[in-house]
């Protein structure tokens, strides 16, 4: 198994035109008339170079545009990577996320290893403040380095793919430079855990089963101030979820329920958050089986159940204080001669029955022993993340989570956490109306609701099994994972949805 490449980031109290290093990621607004003291500097270092750029206009600085520079000057660096920041009016903390993270994509694609960063921004807006700068940038660069290559042989013309080992924030104001420390910091807890997530969501059916993925929650939770605990099949029966059994009943590798608990606030009992995440570790939809096309996509289906771990061990490192609790219930979904069956009907931990009516619907179920687990600690706020419903895809296509819940003040703190950490939700509705759609004849509810608004229908669902706590759905599987790369970011697991809680859980 490939280890996970460390990025070791440090802010200097330094002029960029002295960094010297592997590349020196540097930024330009598409509107830059004229240079900064510190670019003036560099730009001198440089024989001119970047004035030559402006002059020439070939570069448009658009955002996530790059070029390379190579000095021949006394510059000490043998690169320096322009990105673009498209227009300073149009400047957010998630464009110089991506600004970094093209830049460390970039880096590692040419093998840098040392890299500085120092951005241009004259007269930088006001409300971007230096330690949510440092954060984000610290952020989309560790995020950015992230490769998944673990099956590729290594030949000698493989491209150069290795993330750098070094990231130095060049900061010549003091001041600035002090609170960029604190973003910086956080920004690489919140970033490695992510990657975690991204590591395991991105393994295979044939390497990860619940069992496996249990194994890995407990030896991160070890890592971490994690206290960890694994339910396997003869407890799972003894408590009486059925629902996370009858789902796993058609594999050899048995269901789990790792429960993963963080006390931030020392002495106090009392639960702040639960975080529950689906994690079917390959989702074929058993009896009522998927076609062939993209079904090897559906082992990402356990990305919920990886940002929960990831979310946890970050909360750890953060010394967040409160307390929470992570839910990770896990099973695999194929058809054999032990699988639940359509027509079957599972009496759940909740004691509501459900008639399965499609084997493929299992995440709602699997869900809804964990909900009703969650609901009985009596936390503040529950949160799920799941890769619930190709419906929430076809209603918001790639670019948005489904927000679902029934607190609209959970929901709204959730849209502003989302709006910083870069990874939207947008409000979903749910309730009473598409309920309807989800009772039975011969149980309390059945497991599907026809086509209509069906990542409604199955919030509905999971709505019955929390009671009256606070609590959010995120239906994260347009999502999760990505066929397509971006500048700022290789395909795969996306982990989307752990920066968003993360930053929710810290501005409690
Ligand atoms: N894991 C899938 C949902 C999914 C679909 C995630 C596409 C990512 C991409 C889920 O278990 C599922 O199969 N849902 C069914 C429900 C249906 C049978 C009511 C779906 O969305 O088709
Ligand atoms: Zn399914
Ligand atoms: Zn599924």
């Amino acid at each position: 198994m490939a280890k996970e490449p460390k990025i070791t980031v440090a802010v200097n109290v330094m002029d960029p035109a002295k960094f010297k290093g592997d590349l020196l990621a540097i930024s330009l607004l598409e509107d830059t008339k004229q240079l900064t003291a510190e670019y003036r500097e560099l730009d001198r270092s440089l024989n001119s170079a970047l004035t030559q750029l402006l002059k020439l206009g070939d570069f448009k600085a658009k955002p996530n545009e790059t070029t390379i520079l190579y000095p021949t000057g006394k510059s000490g660096c043998p690169r320096i990577l322009v990105v673009g920041l498209g227009k300073r009016k149009d400047l957010k903390l998630n464009i110089l996320r991506q600004a970094a993270g093209t830049a460390f994509r970039q880096a590692a694609k040419l093998g840098a290893a040392r890299c500085g960063l120092a951005l241009h921004l004259p007269a930088a807006p006001e409300k971007l403040d230096p330690e949510q700068i440092a954060q984000v940038i610290t952020e989309g660069a560790i995020f950015g380095s992230y490769n998944y290559k673990d099956h590729i042989s290594t030949t000698s013309d493989t491209p150069k793919t290795s993330a750098a080992s070094s990231l130095t924030l060049l900061e010549p104001d003091p001041r600035r430079a002090a609170k960029m420390k604190k973003g910086a910091a956080a920004g690489q807890i919140i970033a490695d855990a992510q990657n975690r997530a991204r590591m395991i969501a991105n393994r295979p059916g044939c390497e990860i089963n619940p069992p496996l993925l249990a194994k890995e929650a407990q030896k991160i939770a070890r890592q971490a101030d994690l206290q960890c605990t694994i339910f396997d099949e003869k407890k799972l029966a003894k408590m009486k979820m059925n629902a996370i059994l009858a789902v796993g009943s058609g594999s050899a590798s048995k269901p789990r329920l790792t429960v993963l608990k963080y006390n931030g606030r020392k002495g106090l009992k009392m639960i702040d958050v639960v975080v529950i995440g689906k994690a079917i570790t390959f989702d074929s939809g058993g009896l009522s089986l998927k076609p062939s096309e993209h079904m090897e996509s559906m082992k990402f289906d356990k990305s919920g159940g990886c940002n929960t771990i990831a979310i946890l061990t970050a909360a750890a490192r953060l010394k967040l204080p409160l307390n929470i609790v992570g839910l990770i219930p896990s099973a695999e979904n194929l058809p054999s001669h032990t699988s639940y069956r359509p027509g079957d009907i599972i009496t759940t931990y909740s004691g509501k029955t459900i008639e399965v009516q499609n084997t493929d619907a299992e995440g709602r179920i699997i869900l809804s022993d964990a909900l009703a687990y969650a609901a009985e600690m009596k936390p503040k706020a529950i949160i799920d993340m799941a890769t619930l419903t190709g419906a929430c895809m076809v209603a918001l296509g790639h670019h948005n989570a489904g927000l679902f819940g029934n607190n609209d003040a959970l929901k709204l703190q959730l849209q502003a956490a989302a709006q910083f950490s870069g990874e939207p939700v947008w409000p979903m509705p749910s309730g009473p109306d598409y309920l309807e759609q989800m009772k039975s004849k011969v149980a309390d509810l059945k497991n599907v609701g026809g086509r209509p608004g069906g990542s409604c229908t199955a919030a509905a669902f999971l709505g019955e099994f929390v009671g009256d706590v606070p609590w959010a759905h995120i239906d994260i599987a347009a999502t999760a994972d990505a066929d397509q790369e971006k500048p700022y970011r290789t395909h795969g697991a996306t982990a989307y949805g752990v920066r968003l809680v993360l930053e929710y859980l810290r501005g409690l």
